[in-house]
């Protein structure tokens, strides 16, 4: 991939560097992985832009939680530039007996995030990915995905993904799971046979009756997209 194009607003010009690597995200890129997502994610992501999200210390610890795993990705251009990340957690199946985890909200200070994550504990409560796969005991979650502005629509974030199954053959880990607030990643995902499992229509979404989240369009819905590795 050696070609390269120019793209900017105004005031810079920015020259895309198609050059790029995927390689494992480690706790020593924490810094550079959060400028990223505070510079796009932070404003970018469907419900962020919607409730104009803001600083969030919740939010960085929810993004940097599972880098420790080794099961998440970046990509770099050839100036060392982070461009795209893919952020992933393992999550195992509860045990009988063990206590329910805490609802998301609970623990929320930011009222922003809050009102997200009570979403959240929305969709947990209507959505069992355990019921649905009696089998499984393990998978990994794919949290956050995230592709700079200007290589955006360059199918990075399939490359990032591609490289999450892979890690997941790899490890033995026999589903992947998805939940995508964005059209786009959601398209992304059934680019690569990725199956939906849940949607919920932000029209749907109503606290007290009213509808919570009505992002721009086309951002419809809330969907979970799984895909097995093992079928
Ligand atoms: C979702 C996201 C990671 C996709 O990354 P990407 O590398 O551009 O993905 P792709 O190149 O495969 O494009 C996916 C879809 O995005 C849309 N898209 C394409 N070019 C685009 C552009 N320049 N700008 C915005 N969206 C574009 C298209 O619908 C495309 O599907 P298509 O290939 O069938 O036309 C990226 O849009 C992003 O970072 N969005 C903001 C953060 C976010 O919403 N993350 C997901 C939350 S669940």
């Amino acid at each position: 991939m050696a070609s390269k194009g120019l793209a900017g607003g105004e005031t810079e010009l920015y020259e895309i560097d198609r050059d790029l690597s995927i390689s494992v995200i480690t706790e020593a890129d924490t810094e550079d992985v959060l400028e990223l997502l505070k510079r796009l994610f932070f404003k970018d992501e469907p419900l962020n832009t919607y409730v104009q999200l803001g600083e969030c210390k919740e939010l960085e610890k929810y993004c940097t939680k599972s880098i420790h795993e080794q099961s998440s990705f970046k990509a770099v251009n050839s100036r060392g530039e982070i461009v795209g990340v893919i952020l992933n957690g393992m999550i195992t199946k509860p045990q009988p007996g063990d206590e329910p985890p805490p609802k998301l909200a609970d623990n929320c200070l930011h009222p922003k995030f809050r009102k997200i994550m009570a979403m959240m504990d929305y969709i947990d409560e209507q959505f069992d990915i355990f019921e649905l796969y009696p089998d499984i005991d393990r998978f990994l979650d794919c949290k956050i995905l995230s592709v700079d502005t200007r290589y955006r629509g360059m199918g990075i974030a399939g490359m990032l993904t591609d490289r999450t199954l892979d890690f997941a053959t790899r490890n033995d880990i026999k589903l992947l799971h998805v939940l995508c607030t964005s059209q786009f990643s959601a398209r992304v995902m059934e680019k690569m046979d990725f199956a939906e499992v849940y949607r919920l229509p932000y029209v749907d979404y109503r606290v007290d009756g009213e509808q919570v989240f009505d992002p721009a369009k086309p951002h419809v819905a809330v969907r979970i997209l799984t895909k097995r590795l093992d079928k």
